[in-house]
């Protein structure tokens, strides 16, 4: 009987050491990707904005194709990003983007591409072709998030 207890107590106690490691190695992770992502998402905007605004005056500045480049950036990083299981408190990943790879897959292509047409219109300073392909960039932002990003949190 003393015998099981022990054993019953050694075994609790190993569980709780490897869950306890697990948590906390995986939520510093995470908490660090979600910055890195949240910053890259939301530098790509800015840029997207910036573009958008660029194309409708029709004049592309100087500093286009740098600003393509991040949208170009962003979405050779996604991948990278979202390692399994990389949900935060604050997070609006949904846990499709597991489930569903060839779906997400789909997504981060439809981004790449866009953008790269993005990239090619601003370095040739073509604003009406630089105006389509930041619309274009744009649904493929809001298509990915439609599926993989969940309600905002406060
Ligand atoms: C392949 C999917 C995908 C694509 C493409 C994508 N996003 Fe996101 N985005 C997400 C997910 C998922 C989150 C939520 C991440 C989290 O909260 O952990 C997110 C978060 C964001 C955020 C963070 C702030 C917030 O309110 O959640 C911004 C800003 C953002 N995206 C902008 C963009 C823009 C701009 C583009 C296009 C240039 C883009 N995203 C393309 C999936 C995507």
């Amino acid at each position: 009987m003393a015998l099981l207890a022990l054993h019953g107590s050694r075994f609790a106690i190993a569980v709780t050491i490897v869950l306890g490691l697990g948590g906390v190695a995986l939520a510093a992770g995470a908490d660090e990707l979600f910055d890195k992502r949240e910053m890259a998402m939301k530098q790509a905007g800015g840029a997207l904005k910036a573009l958008g605004g660029a194309a409708k005056s029709g004049s592309v500045p100087a500093d286009a194709a740098a600003k393509a480049q991040l949208i170009v950036d962003l979405a050779a990083a996604i991948p990278g990003l979202f390692p399994e299981g990389s949900i935060t408190d604050k997070s609006r990943a949904l846990p499709d983007i597991w489930t569903d790879k060839a779906g997400w897959d789909g997504k981060v292509k439809a981004l790449a591409d866009a953008a790269a047409v993005t990239l090619a219109a601003a370095s040739a300073g073509d604003a009406a072709a630089l105006g389509a392909a930041v619309d274009a960039t744009g649904a493929s932002c809001g298509g990915c998030h439609k599926m993989f990003r969940g309600p905002e949190k406060d």
